[in-house]
């Protein structure tokens, strides 16, 4: 199901839109506008993917999760070179500053491009080069997180770790997991070597898997952050766990209503899991593919009950999870606040 924009009143949509954000939890190739991929696909002429909007709008209803992941792996057969690669991230961060995001960590899935026979120094050249015009010329930071599919084995995890120390700058600050929710059990030494070579570990668990998957992540790969990690809720000891230890979750609203994750929108846990005092913060995961955007979930929190207070708790949330340098967190964390009392002396 694609979603639509929600909507909210004039003032809320001011004080989202001049909130100073952050997104953590965002795929690079999951935010490939229809447009985009419909260039794409006539340049190399991919015949895999739909030729017109509407079927691009058509392809994008989810039956369920696995069927999202289909989708998504066969819209990447569209980025096959350097520019490619580039054009999507001048794209991404263009969109991601107009909504007054001032830094994003962003998935990359570059397993799926591996496997695909390109090799990682394309991936690489193509996005750093966006990402450095894209500092300079919207004052945007970004920074990378590669991924490989959990579904697909540990051996394809290792040729994405390879690849990364060999070909990887400097930029990329994580390792990922992703794609349909396995145990996480058989990458405990993997992750072990991405942290040991200064990698944050930043897997998603409990989107649709359960507790068990967000226990293993934290047991077993060391996270640093939780993907979704939307299923603890079914868990009581999990949720203190995660308040104790202060373990950040990415949570995307939108992305869990269209893969099927919950049933409706209304019953999303994230006013709960904010209010169980975990470190919640807002994402996007795949916009366009869900038809949303980062600003739309702020629309959407704000529909689930969350206040301008609340809002801003996510947006600091967000920051605080980030890997962001210390002063310049400590400068946003303070214009976010200022943005608040703005509001609410208003
Ligand atoms: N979950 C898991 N894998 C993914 C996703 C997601 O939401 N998006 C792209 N790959
Ligand atoms: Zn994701």
């Amino acid at each position: 199901m694609q979603s639509s924009p929600a909507a909210v009143s004039p003032g809320i949509e001011a004080f989202i839109r001049e909130l100073p954000k952050v997104e953590l939890h965002v795929h690079l190739e999951g935010s490939m506008q229809p447009a985009t991929l419909l260039d794409l696909a006539a340049k190399h002429r991919v015949t895999s993917v739909p030729d017109s909007l509407e079927g691009v709008r058509d392809w994008y209803e989810f039956r369920d999760f696995p069927h999202f992941i289909e989708v998504y792996l066969t819209s990447l057969e569209t980025l096959c070179d350097e520019e490619d690669f580039a054009r999507l991230t001048a794209d991404v961060a263009a969109r991601l500053a107009a909504q007054n995001v001032r830094y994003a960590e962003l998935h990359v899935s570059l397993y799926a491009h591996l496997m695909r026979g390109i090799p990682a120094g394309v991936v690489f050249e193509g996005i750093e080069h966006a990402r450095r015009e894209a500092e300079r010329e919207h004052g945007i930071r970004m920074r990378w997180v590669p991924d490989f599919p959990g579904d697909y084995g540990v051996e394809t995890g290792e040729q994405t770790l390879d690849a990364v120390l060999k070909d990887g700058p400097a930029s990329v600050i994580g390792f990922g997991v992703g794609s349909v929710e396995v145990s996480r059990a058989p990458f405990a030494d993997l992750f072990a070597r991405a942290r040991a070579a200064g990698l944050h570990s930043l897997p998603h668990a409990g989107e649709n898997g359960g507790p068990e998957r967000i226990r293993e992540a934290l047991d077993l790969l060391g996270a640093e952050r939780i993907g979704h990690g939307i299923d603890c809720m079914r868990d009581p000891a999990l949720v203190d766990r995660l308040r104790e230890t202060g373990v950040p979750l990415d949570v995307c609203p939108t992305s869990n209503l269209c893969t099927g994750a919950i049933e409706r929108i209304e019953r999303h846990p994230l006013p709960r899991m904010l209010r169980a005092g975990l470190t919640v913060s807002l994402n996007s995961d795949d916009p366009p593919m869900f038809g949303t955007d980062l600003l739309n979930e702020y629309r959407v929190a704000h529909r689930l009950g969350l206040g301008a207070a609340e809002l801003t708790d996510l947006a600091r949330n967000g920051v605080v999870a980030s890997y962001l340098d210390g002063s310049v967190e400590r400068a946003l964390l303070a214009e976010i606040d200022e943005v608040l009392e703005r509001w609410s002396g208003q």
